[in-house]
């Protein structure tokens, strides 16, 4: 996973006053808290319930486990264009994970951003979200984590260049950026409203991909505009019901929960991981979020003028026909294996930018377990950049009926070489 929040906070290393800051801060840097003398006794199992469900709403395990390594064990290299961070181990094991940490430092650490022994975290870490977590929240994620099975590996140093090696440098950045939570915040919020709101703005940080971010690494605001990720573009969460295909509540849950709605297509690249976590979730958390993002939604923009659409090239027709159609028409055999979205009105295709149309052909959609049905194989080393160009325009302007993407194969070549960095 490639961290955009520090690739772009170069922008802040390069300000002289971040500078001025840090070293204000070396002589203030927060104390550390002493190591706990013994494990937290074993929760009850309602309270490890509780605290699974939190983790789960919280995506700790995405990015606190390094693909089929041991879970929460970290070690993900989050690659940046200033180096390579690595998660951390947040099992509890006392010498290379969390098992010392106290309950008062765990909460520090997701409330403001500090590490037991005072050291300041990257953003890559949420706690900008966090920040707003019920104490509630923090002592049941605390509770499931510490009784996880413990991990013995010390994971490698960061790789970054000076200056952004520097920690004492993030001070600035949360002067700038964290606005620490209220520790009165209510776990179960009064109505599902209150509570789906809780859920994407906290424990879901979803702004922190589904926002673009400012030159120093910060989450823009008003939150969810659309952000981008790891070469795939997070839409716009404030118009999925104004978009060309209106998002309903109902659609947003099944999407959200199983990773597929009928109307829209599949849940892929880094969401896909989200909705596998929001698949372990009560029902009613996430139709509480559903809710929520349907109380956000925003009129759609003045329409442009109606570009005229022409007809597909015939290649890349006969490309589709070859490749593709044996999946993706109502007549293929994996059509009727189980309801499936058309193509047609997938948002990868329905969106201005072709960036989730090229991912999506070239990675594919893993295979998992429980929706062994939604698979489709990776074709980055089958089509040239091309080949992918003349696909997109015939699933653009042929399947779709909108105008021509541009510069498709410049933007395929890009997005091959980053996935292979
Ligand atoms: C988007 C990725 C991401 C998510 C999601 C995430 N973390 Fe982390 N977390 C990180 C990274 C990266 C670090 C290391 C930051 C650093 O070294 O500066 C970290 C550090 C930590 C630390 C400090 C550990 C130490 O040894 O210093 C704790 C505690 C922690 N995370 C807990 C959690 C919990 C609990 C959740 C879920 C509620 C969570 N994280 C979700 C990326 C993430
Ligand atoms: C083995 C079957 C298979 C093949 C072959 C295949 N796909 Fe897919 N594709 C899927 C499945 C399954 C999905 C997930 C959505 C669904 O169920 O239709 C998907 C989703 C997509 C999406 C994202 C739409 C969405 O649901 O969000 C695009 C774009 C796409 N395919 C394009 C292609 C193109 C172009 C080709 C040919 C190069 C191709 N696919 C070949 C099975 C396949
Ligand atoms: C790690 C980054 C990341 C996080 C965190 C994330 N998303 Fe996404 N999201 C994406 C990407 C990328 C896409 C586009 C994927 C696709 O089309 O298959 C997406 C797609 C979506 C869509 C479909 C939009 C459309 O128009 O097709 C919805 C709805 C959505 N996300 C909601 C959420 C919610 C709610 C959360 C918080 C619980 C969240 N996302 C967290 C990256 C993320």
């Amino acid at each position: 996973m490639r961290l955009r929040t520090l690739g772009l906070a170069g922008g802040l290393a390069a300000a002289g006053v971040a500078v001025v800051l840090g070293g204000l801060y070396a002589w203030t840097r927060p104390a550390p808290f002493p190591a706990a003398d013994a494990p937290p006794a074993p929760p009850a199992p309602a309270i490890l319930a509780a605290g699974a469900r939190v983790v789960a709403l919280g995506d700790c395990m995405v990015c606190h486990t390094n693909g089929a390594g041991p879970a929460y064990a970290g070690g993900l290299p989050l690659r940046t264009p200033f180096g390579t961070i690595y998660s951390t181990n947040i099992t509890p094991d006392p010498e290379t994970g969390i098992g010392r940490w106290t309950l008062a430092a765990f909460r520090r650490a997701l409330r403001e951003g500090v590490a037991r022994d005072g050291h300041l975290l990257y953003p890559a870490f949420p706690y900008i979200h966090y920040t707003r977590m019920s104490d509630r929240d923090i002592e049941l994620a605390y509770q499931y984590l510490m009784t996880r099975a413990p991990v013995k590996v010390r994971q490698p140093d960061n790789e970054l260049v000076f200056p952004l090696n520097f920690r004492p440098l993030l001070a600035a950045w949360n002067v700038l950026y964290l606005r620490p939570g209220d520790a009165t915040i209510p776990a179960q919020q009064a109505t599902p409203l209150a509570r789906g709101r809780y859920l994407v703005d906290t424990l879901g940080h979803c702004a922190s991909c589904h926002s673009g971010l400012t030159l120093a690494g910060g989450e823009r605001s008003p939150a969810f505009h659309g952000g981008s990720i790891d070469g795939w573009d997070a839409p716009d969460l404030t118009r999925l019901a104004a978009g060309p295909v209106p998002w309903r509540e109902r659609e947003l849950v099944d999407y959200l929960r199983g990773g597929l709605s009928l109307a829209h297509g599949a849940a892929k690249g880094p969401m896909r991981p989200v909705t596998e976590r929001l698949a372990e979730v009560p029902r009613a958390d996430v139709e509480a979020m559903a809710a929520y993002l349907m109380s956000i939604q925003e009129p759609a923009p003045a329409a442009a003028a109606a570009t005229p659409v022409r007809p597909p090239s015939a290649a890349g027709a006969r490309l589709f026909a070859a490749a593709c159609a044996g999946c993706h028409t109502d007549a293929a055999p994996m059509m009727r294996l189980a309801a499936r979205p058309a193509l047609a009105r997938s948002s990868a295709l329905q969106s201005a930018s072709p960036a989730n149309f090229i991912q999506a052909v070239q990675q594919g959609i893993p295979w998992n377990q429980p929706a062994s049905h939604v698979y489709m194989p990776p074709f980055r080393d089958v089509l040239t950049d091309a080949q992918v160009a003349e696909l997109a325009d015939y699933v653009r302007t042929g399947l779709a009926g909108k105008p021509a993407w541009r510069d498709v194969a410049a933007a395929s070549a890009k997005a091959r070489k980053e996935s292979e960095q």
